[in-house]
C-alpha cells in the first residue's frame, strides 16, 4: 500500500491526512492547539505547539489506520499563511509567532507604503501592505522588540517551521512565500528591492520551491518521533488557500474556488501575474508551478449566518432557519444586509467597517431577514468577482464551492444567481490537507502534473445553474447593495468609537 501524507498547520489545529494513490481518503487525525491574545488586536501561537501537534497527529493517523510509516511515500505541507516565525542562529524560536489575523501593524503598513511608494509596492508584490501579511510584522518586531530583532537569523512561515523540524532544512513554497509581500510576484522569488527597502537580509529567508518540488527528507530524529520512515521526501506544498484550491481542482484559468467558511474566499487561478491596480485583491503565486492566482477575502461569510443563527434562533437547525428564506422573492422585498460584522478585507480593507440591515419595514419577517443575510454575503463575494474582471480576468466558467456554507442548496442557488455562473460541488472535502497530499503525489512522480493529479481525483458531485429571471432581478439589486458601504462608512466609523 502506498499513501501520501498531507499536513495542514491551521490556526485551530494540525491535521494529518493520508490519501491513497487513487485519491481515496485513508484516514485523518487532528490535534487542536491554543491561540493567545495577550493584548487587544494581537493573535499569537507557539511554534512548539505546531510541532507537538504535528507529531501527535501523524502518530495518531498511522495508528488509527494501521498504515506503516514505510508506506508513506511522500509528504506535502500546507497551513495558515502570513504568520511570522523567528529563529536565532541555533534554530531556537525567538518569540511566539505573530499570526495572519493579528491586527497590531497598522503603522508599519503605512511605513512600508511610505518607503516603497504604494504604486511600486503593488507593482512588485502584487499587493498593498495589509496588517495580516508578514512584512509589517517584521518591522513591528524591529521597532518594539529590538533585542529579539538583533537575534533573528531565520524567518519562517508556520508550516515551514514544522518542515524545519521534519527535514532540518529551511524551505518555503512560492504560494506562501508571496503572502509575505517580500516577494517579486512576477519572478516568483524574494524581491531584492523589497528586502533592501525594509532592511531584511536575504540570508534570513528560506529557499523557495514550486509546490510539488521535494524540499528535503525526513530526518532520523523526526522519523523516530513520528513513526515515518527516515528519508521520506517532503514536498513544498502550499499556503492553505493555494492548497485548498488544488484540493478542489481549481488549478487552471476559468475555474474559481469559493470557500464558504467563517470567512469567504474567492480564488481564481491565472496563467500570468494579474494585479488589481489598487491592490484590493490579493495576488499571489499558486502552488501549481508557473501559475498565479487572484484572491478576495470576505471576513464574515458563513460567519454572518452563524452570528445571525446564534443570536436570534440558537435552537433552530440551520436547515429549519434557511428553508423559509427559499420562499421569499429574490431581493427580500427591498431588504439589504451588509455582512461586515468583523470589519472587512475585500473589497474594502477597513477594520472599522460594520454590518447593517437596510430597508426594514413592518412587512419584513424572519424569513426576509434570513434571505437578506444569505444575499448580502453573496453580494459581498460578488465584489471580488467584479474586481477580478476589472483586473483583466474576463473568463469565469465555473465556481467550485466548498466549506460549511456550501451545504445549503438555497444558499448555493442564491450564489449562482448573484454571480450568474455555474456553481459546482466536488467529491473532495478534506480541504487544504488534501491539496497538499496531491502536491506530494506529483512531487514523487505518481502523477505527471498537478492538472493530472486533480483530473484523476476530483469529480463534480452536483451543479447549480443560474436562473435567468433571478439573475435579472439581482442585476438591479446589486448596484443598490454597492451603495451601502460608502453611504454608511462615515457613520459606522463614528459608531465604532462610541
Ligand atoms: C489568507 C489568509 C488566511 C490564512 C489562515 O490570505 O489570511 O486564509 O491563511 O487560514
Amino acid at each position: 500500500m502506498e499513501v501520501f501524507l498531507g499536513i495542514d498547520v491551521s490556526t485551530t489545529g494540525v491535521k494529518a491526512l493520508l490519501v491513497g494513490r487513487d485519491g481515496s481518503v485513508v484516514g485523518s487525525a487532528t490535534t487542536e492547539q491554543p491561540l493567545f491574545t495577550p493584548h487587544p488586536l494581537w493573535s499569537e501561537q507557539n511554534p512548539e505547539d505546531w510541532w507537538k501537534g504535528a507529531v501527535q497527529s501523524i502518530r495518531e493517523v498511522l495508528r488509527s489506520t494501521g498504515v506503516s510509516g514505510a508506506d508513506v511515500v511522500g509528504i506535502g505541507l500546507t497551513g495558515q499563511m502570513h504568520g511570522l516565525t523567528l529563529l536565532d542562529e541555533a534554530g531556537q524560536v525567538l518569540r511566539p509567532a505573530i499570526l495572519w489575523n493579528d491586527q497590531r501593524t497598522g503603522p508599519q503598513c503605512d511605513e512600508i507604503r511610505a518607503r516603497l511608494g504604494r504604486e511600486r509596492l503593488i507593482q512588485i508584490t502584487g499587493n498593498d501592505a495589509l496588517t495580516g501579511f508578514t512584512a509589517p510584522k517584521i518591522l513591528w518586531v524591529q521597532e518594539n522588540e529590538p533585542e529579539v530583532y538583533r537575534k533573528i537569523r531565520h524567518i519562517l512561515l508556520p508550516k515551514d517551521y514544522v518542515r524545519y523540524r521534519l527535514i532540518g532544512e529551511f524551505a518555503v513554497d512560492r504560494a506562501d512565500g508571496s503572502g509575505t509581500i517580500l516577494f517579486d510576484l512576477h519572478h516568483r522569488d524574494w524581491s531584492p528591492e523589497m528586502l533592501a527597502a525594509l532592511g531584511i537580509s536575504l540570508d534570513w529567508l528560506p529557499k523557495t520551491y514550486e509546490g510539488p518540488e521535494v524540499t528535503g527528507r525526513i530526518t532520523a530524529e523526526a522519523a523516530q518521533l513520528t513513526g515515518l520512515r527516515e528519508g521520506t521526501p517532503v514536498c513544498a506544498g502550499g499556503g492553505d488557500q493555494a492548497a485548498q484550491a488544488v484540493g478542489v481542482g481549481a488549478v487552471r484559468p476559468g475555474i474559481v474556488a469559493l470557500t464558504l467558511g467563517t470567512s469567504g474566499v474567492v480564488f481564481a487561478t491565472t496563467d500570468q501575474a494579474y494585479i488589481e491596480k489598487e491592490g484590493r485583491l490579493h495576488a499571489f503565486c499558486h502552488a501549481v508551478p508557473g501559475r498565479w492566482h487572484l484572491m478576495g477575502v470576505m471576513l464574515s461569510a458563513a460567519g454572518s449566518l452563524r452570528w445571525y443563527h446564534d443570536t436570534f434562533t440558537p435552537d433552530l437547525s440551520y436547515d429549519a432557519l434557511i428553508a423559509p428564506a427559499g420562499d421569499v422573492p429574490a431581493g427580500a422585498e427591498g431588504l439589504l444586509f451588509l455582512p461586515y460584522l468583523t470589519g472587512e478585507r475585500t473589497p474594502h480593507p477597513d477594520p472599522l467597517a460594520r454590518g447593517a440591515f437596510a430597508g426594514l419595514t413592518i412587512r419584513h419577517g424572519m424569513a426576509h431577514m434570513t434571505r437578506a443575510v444569505l444575499e448580502g454575503v453573496a453580494f459581498g463575494l460578488r465584489d471580488s468577482f467584479e474586481l477580478m474582471r476589472s483586473a483583466g480576468l474576463t473568463q469565469i466558467e465555473q465556481v467550485r464551492v466548498s466549506g460549511g456554507g456550501a451545504r445549503s442548496p438555497i444558499w448555493r442557488q442564491i450564489l449562482a444567481d448573484v454571480f450568474n455562473v455555474e456553481l459546482v460541488t466536488v467529491n473532495t472535502t478534506e480541504g487544504a490537507a488534501y491539496g497538499a497530499a496531491l502536491l506530494a503525489g506529483v512531487g514523487v512522480g505518481v502523477w505527471p502534473s498537478v492538472d493530472a493529479a486533480c483530473a484523476a481525483t476530483v469529480r463534480s458531485t452536483g451543479a447549480t445553474h443560474p436562473r435567468a429571471e433571478q439573475v435579472k432581478r439581482y442585476e438591479k439589486i446589486y448596484p443598490l447593495y454597492r451603495q451601502l458601504y460608502p453611504t454608511l462608512k462615515e457613520l459606522t466609523h463614528q459608531l465604532s468609537s462610541v
